[in-house]
């Protein structure tokens, strides 16, 4: 393997066209555990890869960490190239400028938490040269409030108080980059939501740049600058969460990030102010589209976010709804949740999902139009 050589780059990493299979599948086969996947984080971000399981997310980790060897593509990190298929060029892990949360942390029980904390400053990357090792570790536990634990037994420590561990011993090693493979999943639900919390404000504090790994896209959009949604070994969509959640580029992101009702297009005809989509529920005007398909025969769906359904009594007939955007239906069960209630109103024997204000009153078996504004109705090509 040939030298590591600087190349000037705005991004901490850029991963370019990346590949990886486990077995020997060809390009397009759905074998590749990563199929192409770009793309870029910028330094002192937190980027986020989401998506379901199986759809290459810690694969794509790992060869960043350089414990997977990619079949092809290029890796670049703070400015050196630390694999490059096509120059036969792959760093060691050990030499590049990361720390790792693993999802069990790594944590090794036979050592106190002080010695498990100080172990990449004794023993790692960074271990040149390093001085005041056990101060430095103290105050880094005490930043992370693990101050009084110093002596006890890893395994004497909490799930959480593992975890913080776990990126006590990352941050302190102060890499380029810090790699997370869902480093909460195995804490108890409102524990992973308090240190989702804590975890960004360490990350931002520190200015470390992050790659995240989860499933869980409430995670996702809590802590990230950026998300990165995979299926099947290939990317989605890259964006904001916001944007993610506002402007998804297919039916699979509407879907994956929050809920989505998303009503099967029949076919799509473009006017002046946006989309006409014809249904089996009836017309509906999109003002806004998704990932333009090269091909003619376009199939899709028609995308509509449950609290932007307005839900009315129906006084009139239903011969009075207007010609799109509104249809008539029935409510077909109704929850009250304190804040708000979750309807859903059947249309033609197709369920939607309706966030309605606490106040309405609607019943099952009501009789009811719904609507939505073309600002809000997407059209996705799936
Ligand atoms: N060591 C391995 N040998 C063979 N196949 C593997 C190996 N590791 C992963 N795979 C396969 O590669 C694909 C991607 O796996 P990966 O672990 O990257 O998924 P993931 O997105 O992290 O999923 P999860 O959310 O379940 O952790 C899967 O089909 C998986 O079965
Ligand atoms: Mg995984």
């Amino acid at each position: 393997m040939s030298n590591m050589s600087a190349q000037p780059t705005a991004s901490s990493i850029t991963i370019h066209e990346l590949r990886k299979s486990y077995g020997r599948p060809r390009a397009g086969d759905p074998s590749y555990a990563v199929d192409g996947v770009s793309f870029e984080v910028p330094k002192g971000q937190f980027v986020t890869l989401l998506g379901p399981s199986g759809c290459g997310k810690t694969t794509t980790l790992r060869c960043l960490a350089g414990l997977e060897q990619p079949d092809s593509g290029r890796i670049v990190m703070a400015g050196r190239t630390v694999f490059d298929a096509g120059q036969r060029h792959q760093v060691r892990t050990e030499e590049r400028p990361i720390a790792m949360v693993p999802q069990h942390y790594g944590i090794w029980p036979h050592m106190t938490v002080l010695d498990n904390a100080a172990f990449p400053l004794r023993h790692g990357r960074a271990r040149k040269g390093q001085q005041n090792i056990k101060q430095r570790t103290l105050e880094m536990l005490d930043q992370v409030g693990l101050s009084g634990f110093a002596d006890r037994w890893a395994t004497q420590l909490s799930g959480g108080q593992q975890q913080r561990l776990a990126l006590a011993r990352a941050l302190l090693s102060e890499p380029e980059v810090l790699l997370l493979d869902e480093p909460l999943s195995n804490l108890d639900a409102k524990l992973r939501v308090k240190l989702r919390m804590e975890l960004r404000a360490f990350q931002e504090q520190f200015g470390v740049t992050s790659v995240y790994v989860t499933h869980d896209q409430a995670e996702a959009l809590a802590l990230s600058d950026t998300v990165v949604v995979m299926n099947g070994g290939r990317i989605e969509q890259i964006d904001s969460p916001e944007r993610l959640y506002q402007q998804p580029r297919t039916s699979f992101v509407a879907d994956f990030i929050g809920s989505a009702n998303l009503i099967p297009a029949r076919h799509v005809s473009e006017v002046s102010n946006g989309f006409l989509v014809q249904t089996d529920l009836g017309a509906f005007l999109c003002a806004s589209r998704g990932q333009q398909k090269a091909t003619s025969s376009e199939t899709g769906h028609v995308c509509i976010r449950p609290e932007n359904v307005e839900v009315h009594p129906l006084h009139s007939s239903p011969a009075n709804v207007a010609d799109h955007n509104e249809i008539a239906g029935v409510v077909a069960g109704a929850e009250f949740l304190g804040d708000r209630l979750e309807l859903l109103v059947d249309v033609k024997g197709t369920r939607l999902t309706v966030t309605a204000s606490a106040g309405l009153s609607a019943r099952t078996g009501d009789p009811v139009v719904v609507r939505v504004q073309p600002a809000h109705t997407r059209y996705l090509a799936s």
